[in-house]
């Protein structure tokens, strides 16, 4: 008997490189997924287009025709239910959630970041840590995967690649290098939740039975 596949839902807001890497692990058989739908908060975004060249289902919320967050989450609500996913995946969405579409997920929606967190929280990490850099302060840059929980990426973090910042970097190329490691990263841990072996209890993240007192450091060859 084949194992079954996860329901998911993976939420957008631009380019979607990291659908395409979470499309292109399940087309690899390297992630045991469903993508059931791909949903935008905006209609122009570049990852809608890598959805429906996928053939994937793709649905769009345009936050700028709701008056408030609340009555945008609940519409985001409404549509990402009736695809009755077991996880939620943000992959670049760009809106804060409410407390309480975030509590309604909770334990089964997960965030990547682009930065070392708690280090560089909201938007602009990448200057933000050249900055760092060039005040001597830190070495490395990166991602993680966390929980998503009602405080901005401030949910427990599962999974991290550190980048090491080069003395010529500019905000483009740290970002790109950062990038490429959420590429490998986020097909991980998505993997992880579907094969049962992740899961959130209180605050604190289970990996194989371990409660994780740290995030697991990134290595491409985890299984
Ligand atoms: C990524 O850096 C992600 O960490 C952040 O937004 C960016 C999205 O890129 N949340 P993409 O849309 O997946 O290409």
């Amino acid at each position: 008997m084949p194992i079954p596949k996860l329901p998911i839902v993976i939420l957008i807001s631009g380019s979607g490189s990291n659908l395409q890497a979470i499309i292109d692990a399940v087309e690899e058989n390297e992630l045991p997924v469903e993508i059931r739908a791909v949903i935008s908060n905006r209609p122009g975004a570049k990852g809608l287009q890598r959805a429906s060249c996928a053939g994937l289902r793709t649905e769009v919320v345009d936050h700028t025709q709701f008056d408030n967050r609340t009555a945008f989450d609940e519409a985001l609500k409404h549509s990402v239910e009736q695809f009755e996913p077991r996880l939620v995946v943000l992959a670049g969405f760009m809106r804060l959630l409410t407390a309480d579409f975030v509590n309604h997920h909770l334990g089964r929606m997960l965030n990547i970041h682009p930065s070392l967190l708690p280090a560089f929280k909201g938007l602009n990490t990448h200057a933000r840590a050249l900055a760092a850099f060039k005040a001597g302060e830190i070495k490395n840059h990166g991602a993680s995967v966390h929980f998503v929980t009602a405080e901005l990426d401030g949910g427990p973090v599962i999974l991290q690649a550190a980048v090491p910042i080069e003395k010529d970097d500019n905000p483009e190329t740290l970002a790109a290098r950062v990038l490429g490691s959420e590429h490998q990263m986020y097909p991980q841990a998505i993997r992880w939740f579907a094969e049962g072996r992740l899961r959130l209890q209180g605050n604190q993240v289970w990996l194989d039975e371990q409660a994780l007192d740290a995030p697991v450091l990134f290595a491409p060859d985890d299984d």
